[in-house]
């Protein structure tokens, strides 16, 4: 059994926004929360991203044509950072890389002065990975441009939620874009492994019920403490794997986050006999199941590689969604910042989607 030396509570509240006095107005454009969006904003980013994704890519790429975007990445990351900038690039937009080695950050630069920095340079939109919990935030507050979350501390990692969400709309809805608060009702998807320290299972606890889903978090009770259940309605504890598994439609399978562990011994073995998901546990409890994974994974331990290289694994498709969902975030950021029209007149199919307006939202709800 997992045995914790140091408490960490870091899950519910842990709203940063609530905290936060914000000075100025948060610009439009911004996502740093799920709950910076309603279910309108939920169904024209979906709707937009498919837009963008069935889009010449030569008429793509006037949408953006040479606007600035800078991806600010203090922590690494393959996924993300790759598939927003592929994003950008592919709507036109000139993207700069600035990670924590190599730039002014390691001469002790705070993150204030190197957002008010590219502003400066030009950029017109940020997005940024921190290990802070509510970096975004202060970011956001200090350069008055909009901010796309690449995932910040254990707070949040909206993005990753929406494609979550798209993978999944794919296989269970038919690709449905125009989502409500029933779109998913009836599907139970379970959240497994280290919830603590995950802001992959809190952004998709927050979203996934607002869609009408039941929420099943599954883990030990040193990565998942009773309080998780607070994270927001519609969210349940499950202790047993094989009982969650068999409840469940869709299966979220998380990373143990070593880097994060401080304090906490696990015993990885005991772990990998309750909670790994392998073929034999698959295959009789959750046969049918869709298996999700936000990356990166760790063969062996939270997955076996039959199961990561299986045919429920929807692991990759996770990642090739990421890049439909990233231009829809960035193209709305720089459209709702006062830019070019999402809609380029010589596009035919842009001018005819609905969704591509990007429009602000009418119930967007503010964390
Ligand atoms: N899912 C995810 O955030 O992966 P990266 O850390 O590689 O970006």
């Amino acid at each position: 059994m997992p045995t914790r030396k140091a408490a960490a509570t870091t899950l519910p509240p842990s709203r940063p926004a609530e905290i936060l006095a914000f000075k100025t107005p948060r610009p439009p454009g911004s996502v740093i929360s799920v709950l910076d969006l309603s279910l309108e904003n939920i169904s024209d980013i979906l709707a937009l991203a498919t837009l963008l994704e069935k889009e010449d890519p030569l008429l793509r790429m006037q949408r953006l044509l040479k606007r600035k975007v800078a991806l600010l990445f203090y922590e690494s990351s393959t996924r993300t950072r790759t598939s927003f900038e592929f994003a950008a690039k592919a709507l036109g937009a000139d993207t700069a890389l600035i990670s924590s080695q190599s730039s002014s950050i390691e001469k002790g630069e705070s993150l204030k002065d190197t957002g008010i920095t590219l502003k400066a340079l030009g950029a017109e939109c940020i997005i940024l990975r921190h290990l802070s919990s509510g970096a975004p935030y202060l970011l956001e507050q200090a350069t008055g441009l909009p901010v796309l979350n690449g995932g910040d501390g254990t707070h949040e990692h909206p993005s990753q939620a929406l494609l979550d969400l798209r993978t999944m709309l794919a296989h269970l809805r038919g690709g449905e874009t125009a989502v409500t608060e029933k779109t998913l009702e009836g599907v139970t998807i379970s959240i497994v492994g280290d919830i603590l320290h995950s802001r992959v299972a809190r952004s998709n606890a927050l979203l996934l019920p607002l869609l009408g889903a039941r929420v099943i978090l599954c883990g030990p009770s040193a990565l998942l403490p009773e309080v998780a259940s607070t994270i927001g309605p519609g969210i349940t504890i499950e202790r047993d794997f094989d009982k969650a598994l068999a409840a469940s439609q869709v299966v979220m399978i998380l990373r143990i986050q070593a880097e994060r562990l401080a304090g906490l011994h696990l015993d990885l073995e005991d772990y990998k006999s309750r909670y790994q998901a392998n073929a034999p546990r698959m295959a009789a409890y959750a046969p049918k199941a869709l298996l999700m994974h936000p990356g990166p994974i760790i063969r062996g331990l939270e997955l076996t590689s039959e199961v990561a290289d299986g045919p429920q694994s929807l692991i990759a498709e996770q990642v090739s969604h990421g890049v439909a969902i990233r231009m829809a975030l960035v193209a709305r950021a720089l459209h709702a910042a006062g830019g070019v029209s999402a809609k380029p007149e010589s596009s035919a199919k842009a001018t005819s989607a609905k969704s591509a307006s990007a429009k602000p939202a009418k119930k967007a709800r503010r964390a």
